[in-house]
């Protein structure tokens, strides 16, 4: 019987130069798996905790406590163990920890073990990971939304909504709508240059000039969708990141862009105009995650309309989406394993959003890695939309480029952008 003989973790960087912790899985058959832990710059209140060094090592973000958590506390309780039941390896990893957000070991140590065991489980069974976790049932690819003009807490501009994400509904396959955001992505970057913007990109590998409202990235886009040959609203529609929190203060949302200070109607109002005027299908946090009465007056205006994704406000939690479910507030949620901790959790959110009709995006963080692992995770449990930055940068493409591979090894795969906005 195969079994875990061995877990380390090193310290090595994002795609900002931050570092992180790479977790490494060695089996008894002699497979050995990483995985790198993902990390955020606007992040959720209720998120599962980072543990960061705070000394005088990369200004305190050092994660050296985190990789002895998984060298020393976890791997002494996981090793000898079956690494095939990705739920047993993860109550575990719960139990240890004790808290209900992993502040004692640190989510970074424990997803980043959780990710690599099941890593290494998929390969000594031969299986590629999404079919590891998702069995013969995970065939859809991803609809991605591609951030391509970054705001808010992701760039130096004054935007304050954080994501202006274009999503190619109106292909038939996963492979042509990533040419299609391709070719808009440097349309756009030609459209700003010749305006004179300049075109240094933000976090998430999307433009990042100054604009004279928080409206005019949508202009340019839709310009960008149609120079490039493609419909706006047919073939190519938009989704929005606002990241509300970030722009919350004593109950007002301010829009420095815009030279606006709204109370959560008014801000539930100005979507509705930008709704009505823009081929607009989803919006993320378009309240703060403390505004819940704002969550729900959104839901009211918006929720018939378009797609409304609980990002901060839900944090990946089962809980917390459950409470959102029951008082009617929003109708998607955003999935980022490293705001809950494990494999395991990540899919009972899943789980419970898919029985309750709330759509699923898979998602990365703005500091990234080379680790693809959510490009799986998101075919493996059919979430059918994935955000995951810029079709530039590394740390964004080798998701995108892990798509292209899975779609190119399944026999049958299913592309069903056209049905998600009907
Ligand atoms: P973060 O941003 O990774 O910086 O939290 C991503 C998002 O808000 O969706
Ligand atoms: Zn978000």
């Amino acid at each position: 019987m195969v079994y875990i003989d061995n877990i380390f973790a090193q310290e090595v960087l994002d795609s900002r130069g931050n570092p992180t912790v790479k977790a490494t899985v060695v089996l008894s058959d002699g497979t050995m798996s990483s995985a790198i832990v993902p990390s955020g710059a606007s992040t959720g209140k209720r998120e599962a905790l980072e543990l960061r060094d705070n000394d005088e090592r990369f200004n305190g973000k050092g994660v050296l406590k985190a990789c002895e958590h998984v060298d020393v506390d976890i791997a002494d309780e996981l090793v000898g163990l079956n690494p095939y039941n990705q739920a047993e390896i993860d109550a575990i990893l719960k139990e240890l920890d004790g808290t209900d957000n992993y502040s004692k070991l640190g989510a970074n140590a424990v997803l980043g073990v959780s990710m690599a065991v099941a890593r290494a489980a998929a390969t000594s069974l031969h299986l590629p990971l999404y079919r590891y976790l998702g069995g013969s049932n995970g065939v859809i690819l991803p609809t991605p939304m591609l951030n391509i003009i970054n705001g808010g807490a992701h760039a130096d501009n004054d935007v304050d909504l954080q994501e202006y994400m274009i999503m190619p509904t109106g292909f038939d396959d996963f492979k042509e709508a990533l040419r299609a955001s391709s070719e808009i992505y440097h349309t756009l970057k030609k459209l700003l240059a010749n305006d004179g913007h300049p075109t240094a990109l933000g976090d998430e590998g999307g433009f990042a000039p100054n604009f004279k409202n928080n409206s005019e990235p949508i202009e340019y886009i839709l310009k960008a969708i149609e120079k490039a040959g493609y419909k706006p609203g047919e073939e190519i529609v938009i989704a929005l990141d606002a990241a509300s929190s970030e722009f919350y203060n004593d109950g007002k949302y301010e829009l420095k862009g815009d030279k606006k200070i709204l109370s959560s109607e008014e801000l539930a109002e100005f979507y509705e105009d930008l709704v009505n005027k823009f081929p607009i299908v989803s919006i993320e946090d378009g309240m703060a995650e403390d505004d819940w009465e704002g969550w729900k007056i959104l839901t009211q205006k918006l929720g018939s309309k378009i797609q409304l994704v609980g990002d901060d406000l839900f944090v990946t939690n089962k809980k917390i989406l459950a409470e959102g479910i029951e008082k009617n507030i929003a109708n998607a949620i955003l999935i980022k394993p490293n705001q809950i901790g494990t494999v395991t959790e990540t899919m009972q959110t899943v789980r419970l959003a898919q029985r309750n009709s709330y759509n699923c995006v898979m998602s990365h963080r703005s500091g990234e890695s080379e680790d693809a692992f959510i490009a799986d995770f998101a075919v493996a449990l059919n979430t059918a939309q994935i955000k995951t930055g810029a079709p530039a940068r590394g740390e964004r493409t080798a998701k995108y480029n892990r798509l292209l591979e899975i779609e190119r090894d399944l026999l049958y795969p299913e592309y069903i952008g056209k049905e998600l906005f009907r």
